[in-house]
């Protein structure tokens, strides 16, 4: 079965041919130097530049797998949650074509899709269930932070998320107040690289707290202080090196900290990470002491596959489809707020 996903919920264009459970291709055109000069995702502009790139990106993902549009036994979309006129370019296009080819449609939540990208590897990229378990799922990005017990292939509940800003958001909005250009979580990570996590001190948010909900907007509001009464610290390299450390050390060491813990707390011995943050080698390479420590097994999606990106929604459809879901109506809208359970 021939299967071609789209993924068009925030800035980046990508359409993924999948068969049997391999990623056939997954071209991704992200629009990171369009928002930049705005220092955020401007979702007008964002519509925008989907409705252009969306078909050489679909073109080029046919191309790729090397099959023409008639070889094509299903179609899949994000239909949410994401910004609402991004994600109407793909949505609409894909559920058209199943319309003229007279094939299923598949609307596919967004956040599930990260779920089931810590398990697409290899070359090619195929989905590996061979070694599934049940895991706590760590989906850290720029819009979202969020803990999921997947309990089996497709059974999942969400126990916590952010009940402000998300930690991408928090490294974008504190590089912001250094300076730094959006986004600015790379930078910060490659920064952080060279500098002392301790050298100054700032809060872990929650991290003592039961639950597992996140905040990260007062740890980016004691940055903006930090920064009012020590403006001299951005005149030293090695000072802002330090600093992004530090912050960088207090978003993680919550992120490892709450993820353990709820896996501890269930009997769940498997940690899988996704989204954009997971990129970030510091959260990696933190997530691998822990779970290495307490003989966990450790999935994180490959960076490629962090961020946003249509394999991981052709995947969770090819799922559906093997179990017998059934499709999505051609009368179906999308669902900018739709919440994984
Ligand atoms: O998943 P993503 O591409 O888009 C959504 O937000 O949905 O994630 C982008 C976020 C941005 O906040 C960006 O700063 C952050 O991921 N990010 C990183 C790194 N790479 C991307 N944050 C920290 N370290 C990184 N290496
Ligand atoms: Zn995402």
């Amino acid at each position: 079965m021939n299967l071609l996903a789209v993924e068009t919920s925030c800035d980046e264009t990508s359409a993924a041919v999948i068969r049997d459970g391999t990623v056939l291709s997954n071209v991704v055109s992200s629009q990171i130097k369009l928002h930049a000069e705005y220092g955020g995702v401007v979702p007008e502009l964002a519509a925008r530049e989907h409705l252009r790139n969306f078909l050489p990106v679909a073109e080029s993902a046919l191309a790729k797998a090397n099959i023409s549009a008639k070889d094509l036994d299903a179609f899949a979309a994000t239909q949410g949650p994401g910004l609402p006129t991004a994600l109407l370019v793909g949505f609409k296009a894909m559920q058209s074509a199943a319309f003229a080819l007279r094939k299923p449609f598949f609307g596919i939540n967004h956040h599930e899709a990260h779920l089931y990208s810590p398990w697409i590897f290899g070359t090619p990229p195929r989905a590996d269930y061979g070694s599934f378990q049940p895991n706590i799922s760590l989906i850290v990005s720029g819009g979202h932070t969020m803990l999921v017990f997947v309990k089996a292939r497709m059974r999942h509940k969400v126990l916590g998320g952010t009940i402000d800003d998300a930690a991408g958001e928090c490294f974008d909005k504190s590089g912001k107040l250094m300076g730094l250009a959006y986004p600015a979580g790379p930078e910060i990570d490659r920064l952080a690289a060279q500098g002392n996590p301790d050298a100054y001190d700032f809060p872990r948010p929650l991290i003592h707290d039961a639950n597992d909900d996140f905040s990260f907007s007062g740890l980016k509001t004691s940055v903006r202080y930090f920064l009012r009464d020590h403006p001299e610290i951005l005149e030293n390299g090695q000072k802002v090196r330090d600093l992004c450390a530090s912050v960088q050390a207090a978003i993680i060491e919550v992120l490892v900290t709450k993820t353990l813990r709820a896996a501890k707390r269930l009997g769940v011995t498997c940690i899988t990470a996704s989204g954009g943050v997971t990129c970030n080698r510091g959260l990696r390479r933190e997530l691998e002491r822990a779970c290495h420590r307490r003989g966990y097994t450790l999935r994180l999606a490959e960076r490629s596959l962090c961020t946003d990106n249509a394999a991981m929604i052709g995947i969770v459809a090819e799922q559906k489809i093997l179990a017998g879901a059934a499709p999505s109506g051609l009368n179906e809208e999308i669902n900018p707020g739709w919440a994984l359970a």
